[in-house]
C-alpha cells in the first residue's frame, strides 16, 4: 500500500479486525466507530430503562438521552423543535407513516397525485403505490435531464391541480448524481392545488444526511426522512421530520401505548407532538446510538471533513473508470461536483453477481442489483449494476484495492 491510510479507520474497530477490507458498500450501511459502540455499551451498562413511564432515575437518564438525541437532529437539519422529529424505524417506515396518516387524515385520497422522481428508492415509490391500491391516489413520476438532473420542464408538465405530494430523493442511490433538491422545494412552494394549497414536499434525505448538510426550511421541505444506520448508529432507527403545523392537522394511521393522552373503552385522545407519532416502546438503544454517531461526527469536523476526504476520492474513482475504456459503462454524473461518492457500472459480458463475487474473494465489499430503484433501472435501460459506494472513512488504499480487482475482472472477461 503506498497511500496513507485515512486516520479515520483507526476510530473503527471492524478496520482494526480486518486491516485488509475495502469496505465500499456504505451506500447500504456505515460502519460503527468506538464512540458509538462504547457509548451504546456506557448505556446499557449504566443508564438504560425504558422511557415516558418511570419516576426513578434510570428511566429518567434514559428518557433524557433520548430527548437529547432528537435534540441533535434538530439542529443537525435545521428543524425548529425536537417536536418536529419522529423516530421510525428505518427510511422506509417513515415514508409508510407519512403516506399512510396522510390517507388516513383525509389529505390523499381517491383521484389525489403524488408526483415522484423516477431516481427513487422503493422507499419512496412502494408506499404511495400502496395508497393507489387501497384509495385509487394516483401515482406519476417526473424525468431527469440527460446530465442526471432533475427535468423542471417535465415537472411542470406533470402538475395537475390533483397535485397533492411532490416526493424527492435529495441524491440518487444508484447514480449518486445529488438533486437540487432546494429549487425544487421553492418552485412547489409557489404552486397551488385545486384547494388553493401548497403540494406537500416530501425529501429523502437518507444520501444526503451522512454525506453534506441539509437544512429544512433551505429546502423547503414539508417532511423529510433519514436512516440512522448509514450515519455510523445503529440499525433500526429512522428519522422523519414534519412541519410542525403540518404534523398537528395530520392523525397518526398507527396509535397504542406511548402514543395517546388518555383511553376509555370507546375512544382515545392522542398525546402531544411527536410522541402521537410514536406508539409503542421506540428504539431507545438505537436513539442514544445516533446521538453518539453525531456527536462523533461532529467531533472529527462534520461536513466539511467529509468533503475534504471524499471529493478528492470521488475525482479520483471518475479517472479512474474513465481510463478503464468502454467496457465499463458507469452510471451517472461524471463531474465529480455533481455527485457523492455512489458508482454504480457494468461490465460488458459479466453479470454482475458473478462480479460482486469476484469482487469478494479480494476483501472488496460492493453490491449489485436494481438497488431498489426498478422504475430507475428500467428507464435507463439497464439490468442491474454493481455499486462502489464511499465513505468518511475510506481512502485511495480501498480505490486501490476496488480498481485492481475490477482490471482483473475486465482482463478475465478478455479471455
Ligand atoms: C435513497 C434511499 N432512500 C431510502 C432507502 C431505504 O432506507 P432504509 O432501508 O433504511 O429504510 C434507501 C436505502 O438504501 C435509499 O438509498
Amino acid at each position: 500500500m503506498n497511500h496513507p491510510i485515512n486516520p479515520l479507520k483507526s476510530d473503527f474497530p471492524v478496520f482494526r479486525n480486518h486491516p485488509a477490507l475495502a469496505y465500499l458498500d456504505n451506500t447500504a450501511s456505515s460502519q460503527k466507530p468506538d464512540a458509538v459502540i462504547e457509548g451504546v455499551k456506557r448505556f446499557l451498562e449504566f443508564d438504560y430503562a425504558n422511557i415516558h413511564r418511570g419516576a426513578y432515575a434510570l428511566s429518567e437518564r434514559s428518557e433524557h438521552l433520548y430527548e437529547h438525541s432528537k435534540e441533535k437532529v434538530r439542529d443537525l437539519i435545521g428543524a425548529a423543535s425536537s417536536a418536529e422529529i419522529i423516530y421510525t424505524y428505518n427510511s422506509t417506515y417513515a415514508v409508510n407513516l407519512l403516506s399512510l396518516s396522510l390517507a388516513r387524515s383525509g389529505m390523499l385520497k381517491k383521484g389525489d397525485r403524488v408526483l415522484v422522481s423516477i431516481a427513487e428508492h422503493h422507499a419512496n415509490v412502494v408506499p404511495w403505490l400502496v395508497l393507489k391500491e387501497w384509495f385509487g391516489v394516483e401515482v406519476d413520476y417526473f424525468g431527469m435531464t440527460n446530465d442526471f438532473e432533475i427535468d423542471f420542464a417535465d415537472i411542470d408538465s406533470k402538475m395537475t391541480p390533483d397535485t397533492k405530494v411532490v416526493a424527492v430523493t435529495s441524491a440518487s442511490n444508484v447514480t449518486g448524481a445529488v438533486f437540487d433538491v432546494a429549487s425544487l422545494g421553492r418552485h412547489v412552494s409557489e404552486m397551488r392545488d385545486r384547494d388553493g394549497n401548497k403540494p406537500l414536499f416530501v425529501v429523502d434525505a437518507r444520501q444526503a444526511v451522512p454525506n453534506y448538510a441539509v437544512d429544512v426550511k433551505h429546502l423547503h421541505a414539508d417532511f423529510l426522512f433519514f436512516t440512522a444506520h448509514k450515519m455510523m448508529a445503529d440499525t433500526g432507527l429512522g428519522v422523519l421530520y414534519g412541519r410542525k403545523d403540518l404534523l398537528k392537522s395530520i392523525q397518526p394511521a398507527l396509535s397504542g401505548g406511548g402514543a395517546i393522552n388518555w383511553v376509555k373503552k370507546e375512544a382515545f385522545a392522542p398525546a402531544g407532538l411527536p410522541y402521537r407519532f410514536e406508539p409503542g416502546t421506540p428504539n431507545v438503544i438505537g436513539a442514544v446510538s445516533l446521538l453518539h454517531a453525531i456527536e462523533y461526527f461532529e467531533s472529527i469536523g462534520g461536513y466539511a471533513r467529509v468533503e475534504e476526504i471524499e471529493k478528492p476520492l470521488i475525482a479520483k474513482a471518475l479517472d479512474r473508470f474513465a481510463a478503464l475504456g468502454d467496457k465499463v459503462r458507469l452510471i451517472g454524473p461524471k463531474d465529480p461536483s455533481q455527485k457523492i461518492g455512489i458508482f454504480s457500472f457494468t461490465l460488458l459480458g459479466v453479470h454482475v453477481s458473478d462480479l460482486t463475487e469476484h469482487f469478494a474473494k479480494y476483501d472488496v465489499c460492493v453490491r449489485s442489483g436494481y438497488h431498489c430503484a426498478e422504475p430507475l433501472a428500467a428507464e435507463l435501460g439497464i439490468d442491474g449494476t454493481v455499486r462502489m459506494s464511499l465513505y468518511l472513512y475510506n481512502d485511495e488504499n480501498d480505490l486501490d484495492a476496488f480498481f485492481s480487482a475490477l482490471e482483473g475482472a475486465i482482463a478475465s472477461a478478455a479471455e
